[in-house]
């Protein structure tokens, strides 16, 4: 079946961004396209070495837990990653993440070639555009198909579990949550 990850990229309990994730799954899972939320949550993500031994062994070899998720974004059609903003950019784990992911990707199976996505930024109130194309680097540079919305993949909101409040916010992430799914469905079926 068609898979989207969607990866979260909060250290906090009650997370904004997994709440924009949770609302963003249900609108791709709404076009019959299944979801997995991923967190990095508790996870200790160092950033790449420059190694390069992913060349050789197909996958990252520092031992954190992000191969288990790069394995799940292998086997996937649809990828979005999802980032607080800190300092008016990504939270520096999720790039981390990214950089590795697509280290591994370039390096070996390319698996990141055609993904269908984008990625998400919130904030309590500054930085969102920048962060948003700072991920989209990691995008760019790996063939992947970045999809829009009728708005830019930002949310508002500061204090834990308030992002549902940005109702503009939500209904931009829930319509690309339908338009992942709707090129998804259009290209898988
Ligand atoms: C270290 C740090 C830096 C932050 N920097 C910004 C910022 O530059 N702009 C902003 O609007 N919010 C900033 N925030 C607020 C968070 O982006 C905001 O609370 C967001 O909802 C957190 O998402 P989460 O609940 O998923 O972790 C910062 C928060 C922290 C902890």
């Amino acid at each position: 079946m068609t898979k989207v990850i969607l990866l979260c990229g909060s250290p906090r309990e009650n997370s904004n961004t997994m709440q924009v994730l949770e609302e963003c799954a249900k609108s791709i899972e709404s076009k019959g396209v299944e979801t997995e939320i991923v967190n990095l949550r508790g996870l200790n993500i160092q950033s790449c070495v420059g190694c390069n031994a992913c060349k050789t062994k197909g996958n990252c070899v520092i031992n954190d837990g992000l191969d288990e998720i790069i394995e799940k974004i292998r086997k996937a059609d649809g990828f979005i990653p999802a980032a607080p903003v800190y300092f008016g950019t990504a939270r520096g784990d999720i790039m981390a993440a990214l950089q590795r992911i697509g280290k591994v990707s370039r390096g070996n199976d390319k698996f990141l070639s055609w993904m269908v996505g984008g990625p998400i930024a919130i904030a309590r109130r500054g930085g969102t555009s920048i962060t948003l194309q700072e991920m989209s680097m990691f995008f760019n540079i790996n063939e992947m198909i970045i999809i829009g919305s009728n708005y830019w993949n930002m949310v508002f909101a500061g204090a834990e579990g308030t992002a549902l409040q940005d109702t503009e916010g939500i209904e931009t992430i829930k319509l690309f949550g339908e338009n992942v799914a709707n090129l998804l469905n259009k290209i898988k079926n």
